[in-house]
């Protein structure tokens, strides 16, 4: 009934489309999901079965799942502390392993600060080719998001050579009336070198400009954000991102990850994972975000298979197979990319003894959070995967 009416509104609103009903358009839409989901509900509720809210892959955003976003205060409060020091040029350098959630940050942060224009730029999503298709393309995703997150103009970019034409609109962004700030943060940035095959010079002529905004641009931050430390990359990196903080994203602590598990979203009905099976997944998965996600789903899966309504304990270890199976290519990715002293490590971590590790085992380990302050694996489950695949 209600579905009926909505789609009757919409076809109207749709045949006369104007500035007067277009903004009607987007409050019909969230309505008419919020009354799928409410009708999803009732159904699963019919059945006696529960909605899944969790969601093991896909970076989380204003639009998806953010009620499931935790944590992270650190690193927002860090990332605004430096947006507001006009005195200091810096950049920002969004450092973590793969999976941890650096998307879901970057998708989150036009919601977590308020007061800034945020930009978000993924290379994998717009796979520029040169100088001018990467200004072009940013400049038109800038005015896309601001306008639909802050309702704000943003200057096209000008006409002209690119590299002008890019500086001529750095500098407008500088000069937004009320002194607004933007943030451009450009997800994967390692990718940013092989976009421009067979030009070095391109290449760097835009790391020329990114050094000039930083040092001239105080009203424009950049954010790059990857799993690859500057120093283990191409010096042109360190050269160019001048006074860069690194900002980290540490697993989730023991109560955000929790509360994560017990009560994923408001509507969730409490006591169905409760606590203590809560608790055990955050101890096989040191506070993971994406294993923590993973388990979620598979606990309300086998419930909705055996028709029950609370999950056990021992249901963690009845599902920690399919999660390993799930989490298979992010564990791979982890082991093969290990150098030999950080396996070996690894291996006696997994046979019980003291991990032992190199200088640069430790560092490559603790790098990716991967061992505890006292020197255990931060992941048992990686420990499993590992026994798993008769590694040790
Ligand atoms: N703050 C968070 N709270 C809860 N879950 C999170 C959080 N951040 C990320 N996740 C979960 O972890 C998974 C991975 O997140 P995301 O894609 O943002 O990581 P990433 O670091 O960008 O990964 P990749 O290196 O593969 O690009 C997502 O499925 C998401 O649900
Ligand atoms: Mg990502």
């Amino acid at each position: 009934m209600f579905a009926e009416q909505a789609n009757a509104l919409e076809n109207q609103l749709r045949s006369q489309r104007n500035v007067f009903n277009q903004p009607f358009e987007e409050p019909l839409r969230a309505l008419r999901d919020a009354a799928q989901q409410m009708r999803a509900t009732a159904e699963k509720d019919a059945e006696g079965l529960i909605l899944n809210p969790f969601r093991a892959g896909d970076p989380l955003s204003d639009a998806e799942g953010p009620e499931l976003f935790r944590g992270r205060e650190t690193a927002v409060g860090h990332i605004e502390e430096i947006l507001s020091d006009a005195t200091r040029s810096a950049s920002l350098q969004l450092l973590a392993p793969r999976r941890a959630g650096k998307t879901s940050l970057l998708k989150m942060l036009p919601r977590l600060l308020p007061d800034t224009i945020c930009v978000f730029f993924d290379l994998q999503a717009h796979p520029v080719a040169t100088t001018g298709a990467f200004w072009g393309k940013l400049a038109e995703q800038a005015r896309i998001q601001a306008k639909l997150d802050r309702r704000a103009e943003l200057p096209p970019l000008p006409d002209g050579p690119p590299m002008e034409a890019a500086s001529r609109w750095l500098e407008m962004l500088d000069q937004l009336p009320g002194g607004r700030r933007v943030l451009i943060a450009i997800d994967e940035f390692e990718r940013l070198q092989d976009l421009f095959p067979g030009s070095r010079q391109e290449f760097l002529q835009l790391m020329g400009l990114f050094r000039a905004t930083i040092q001239h641009r105080r009203g424009v931050r950049l954010l790059v954000s990857g799993s690859a430390p500057f120093d283990e990359l191409d010096g042109v990196w360190d050269d160019h991102f001048i006074s860069a903080r690194q900002i980290k994203l540490p697993f989730l602590e023991r109560e955000a990850s929790v509360g994560l598990l017990s009560q994923p979203a408001p509507e969730f009905p409490s006591g169905v994972i409760p606590i203590e099976v809560a608790e055990e997944v955050y101890r096989r998965t040191g506070g993971q975000p994406f294993l923590l996600q993973v388990f979620g789903s598979l606990l309300v899966g086998r419930l909705n298979d055996e028709k029950r309504q609370v999950a056990r304990v021992d249901d963690v270890q009845a599902v920690e197979g399919r999660a390993i199976e799930w989490a298979e290519t992010y564990f791979r990715d982890a082991y093969r990319s290990a150098p030999a002293p950080a396996r070996e490590a690894l291996a006696r971590l997994i046979q019980g003894q003291t991990a032992n590790p190199t200088p640069l085992a430790r560092r490559w380990l603790t790098q990716r959070y991967l061992l505890t302050p006292d020197e255990r694996l931060s992941i048992p489950l990686f420990g499993a995967w590992i026994e798993h695949h008769a590694l040790v």
